[in-house]
């Protein structure tokens, strides 16, 4: 992890388009540590994994590497962090021609971040979904519980840093504790759809 970002920037100094407000300009992430209890608590093998809001894109990264995944993927909207993201998956790539398939997209859809509608996300084909969306707008974040709520399929799980209501009907849910940026004992809320 420390080769393959090495010299990028780190994502906490942001240099948002206009479109994009203050609040994306906080950042804060899942810390090594707290990746590596996620998967050492959960059955990541031979699954499907997406970061939705994957910032720098390290958790993607880490996931690809550690976590026996067949794809690892990464969606953001800051165009400053995808960036990054991307000089990673360069050198993740180079690393490991036979590493898990990673990927990042770009979220520019709407242009605003109080959105979540996407047409060209499909949230289909992943079985973990990783949401760091503490800080998101709650209408974001509604909209996030109508994305996942219309891809739940039994046996999918949802890891999020803010629980949302909305899915408790199709979920059962269970917490865990994880090292972040900005807390050593997060509690992380997991939803294994039913
Ligand atoms: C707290 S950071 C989490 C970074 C990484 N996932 C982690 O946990 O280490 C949340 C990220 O979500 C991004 N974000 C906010 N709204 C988004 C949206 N609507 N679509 C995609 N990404 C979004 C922010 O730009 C930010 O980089």
């Amino acid at each position: 992890m420390e080769l393959i970002y090495q010299g990028l920037e780190d994502g906490f100094k942001s240099d948002p388009p206009q479109h994009i407000s203050r609040i994306e300009t906080i950042y804060g992430e899942i810390t090594e540590k707290g990746v590596t209890a996620l998967y050492q608590s959960l059955n990541f093998h031979g699954k499907h994994f997406i970061d939705i809001g994957s910032g720098v894109g390290k958790m993607v990264i880490q996931i690809a590497l550690q976590a026996g995944v067949k794809t690892s993927t990464g969606y953001e909207i800051l165009p400053s962090r995808f960036q990054v993201s991307c000089q990673a998956l360069k050198r993740y790539q180079d690393l490991n021609p036979d590493g898990a398939k990673v990927g990042f997209f770009l979220n520019v859809s709407t242009g605003e971040t109080n959105q979540f509608q996407d047409p060209l996300l499909d949230l289909s084909p992943y079985d973990i979904y990783f949401i760091n969306n503490l800080l998101w707008y709650d209408k974001t974040n509604q909209q996030l519980a109508e994305a996942l709520l219309a891809v739940a399929r039994p046996g999918k799980t949802g890891i999020l840093a803010k629980a949302l209501v909305d899915l408790n009907r199709l979920t059962t849910q269970t917490t865990l504790e994880v090292e972040m940026t900005w807390d050593p004992h997060y509690r992380l809320t997991i939803y294994t759809f039913l």
